[in-house]
């Protein structure tokens, strides 16, 4: 793999400026924020005053403990224009999310949140090792997800050349990476393996691909799941991470030479952790649940909104900013299985250390009498169908996860293409519980 480490001088400044520079830039920039929101969003102003603080309470970071959360919900109440600070003809562009239930939750930017955001985008992406100059190929959806023209503008900020193939197609887009001779890929982990199989089928070494990086995010994936895609495309990858109610894609992102958990751009997000039961601050390197607060969003500020995403706060690394350790994954996704904590990112983990296996699962949750249970799906690597490889993979993968992971499963492994595949956000989870 390439060395692709960016040069210090190529940086923003405020990437590698002192903690308390960096503290100082969010103090100021945290009390505009809340200045902003209770003068502009009724529900703000509302729920500060329910709680009885106001935005001059706060005169240090840590006040912002006082200030009550958001919600996912919040939005969803206050659909579609309700949480803008800005009158609507301010707005350049709205997003949202489909969401599985209910009302999707619309996000707004300004013409300034839209060219932070392809800063921020241009930071990730050299953060990643990506060049100007280079090619990218962004297989992000576009559309009303975030991920596609979040990161298009973003590869243009850079001066990188931005090609925009969205998600699908898979046969085309191996076609247009061997024809463009991109040098990055932007696109969910999850996908990225079909785009490996499918060079696999068109008789392509991805190996001798153009490919030195990807910027793979949008879903949880495991460092063991980086190592795969590594070896088979002989590239590095690195993770970016974002929600839309907080911008999208760039809110996080690893840098290349250290691959050790994702740098916050804490200059424009303010990130807690806190242990979702009782909502109280959890100190810098215990595990909880994360979120967010905005330092420059004005079409759209959050204040305290809850990601449901757990993880835990490290410090700087290869930057002055924090990091966060890879996302273990929603707390929406854990699954209770006999009173033991699970996470599909646990079963990748332990298929991913399984011989005679691809790389691909899906998770089904069923009542077995009156007690939940769970089946794992996976598929035969090539080479490997014969019923002894299938009957010793699926034992191996059992006892992997009862004694790694500590739960009983059933593991059934199909034949190669049998498992659901994902044109973006693959879905770990089906849930029949209730059948
Ligand atoms: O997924 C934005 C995005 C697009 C991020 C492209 C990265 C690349 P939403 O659709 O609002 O936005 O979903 C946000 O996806 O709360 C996490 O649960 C999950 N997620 C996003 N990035 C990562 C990641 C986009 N790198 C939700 N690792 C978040 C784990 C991630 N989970």
């Amino acid at each position: 793999m390439k060395d692709l480490t960016p040069k210090k001088s190529d940086l923003d400044p405020i990437e590698i400026a002192s903690r308390d520079e960096i503290s100082a830039l969010q103090l100021e920039r945290l009390k505009k924020t809340l200045r902003a929101a209770y003068d502009n969003v009724p529900m703000y102003k509302q729920r500060f005053d329910d709680a009885g603080v106001h935005p001059d309470d706060l005169t240090d970071l840590k006040d912002l403990a006082k200030f009550p959360f958001t919600y996912k919900n919040d939005l969803r109440d206050n659909y579609p224009f309700g949480l803008f600070a800005v009158p609507r003809e301010q707005i350049v562009r709205l997003h949202a999310s489909s969401g599985t239930t209910g009302k999707p939750t619309v996000v707004g930017y300004t013409a300034n949140d839209i060219s932070n955001w392809a800063d921020l985008i241009a930071r990730s992406l050299r953060a990643s090792g990506v060049k100007p100059g280079n090619i990218v190929h962004n297989a992000y959806g576009y559309g009303l997800f975030t991920g596609g023209l979040g990161a298009h503008y973003g590869i243009e900020r850079l001066g990188a050349t931005a090609v925009p193939v969205s998600g699908g197609q898979t046969e085309r887009q191996v076609n247009l990476i061997q024809d463009f001779q991109p040098n990055a890929i932007m696109v969910t982990p999850s996908y990225m393996l079909n785009i490996l199989e499918q060079f696999h089928k068109a008789g392509l070494d991805p190996r001798e691909s153009s490919l030195d990086v990807g910027v793979f995010g949008a879903e949880p994936w495991t460092n063991a799941m980086r190592q795969e895609v590594e070896e088979a495309f002989d590239m590095h990858a690195v993770d970016i991470y974002g929600l839309s109610e907080i911008m999208g894609p760039g809110v996080a992102n690893e840098c290349v030479e250290t691959k050790d958990g994702l740098h916050i751009w804490e200059d424009h997000f303010y990130p807690e952790i806190i242990n979702p039961e009782t909502g109280e601050v959890c100190a810098d390197g215990e595990m909880g649940e994360l979120v967010f607060t905005t330092l420059t969003k004005e079409g759209l500020p959050m204040i305290r909104y809850r990601t449901r995403d757990l993880t835990r706060l490290l410090p700087g690394s290869a930057r002055s900013m924090r990091r966060m350790e890879k996302i273990t994954g929603r707390s929406d996704d854990m699954i209770i299985l006999r009173g033991v904590n699970v996470f599909p990112t646990q079963i990748e983990e332990q298929l991913m250390a399984t011989g005679g296996l691809a790389p691909h699962f899906q998770i089904e949750l069923y009542k077995s009498g009156r007690m939940d249970a769970m089946r794992v799906f996976v598929e035969a690597e090539k080479g490997a169908t014969d019923n002894l490889s299938k009957t010793a993979a699926a034992r191996m993968l059992t006892k992997r996860v009862k004694d790694i992971v500590g739960v009983s499963c059933e593991v059934v492994v199909g034949e190669p293409g049998e498992v659901a595949r994902s044109e973006g956000k693959a879905k770990r989870v089906v849930d029949n519980r209730n059948q």
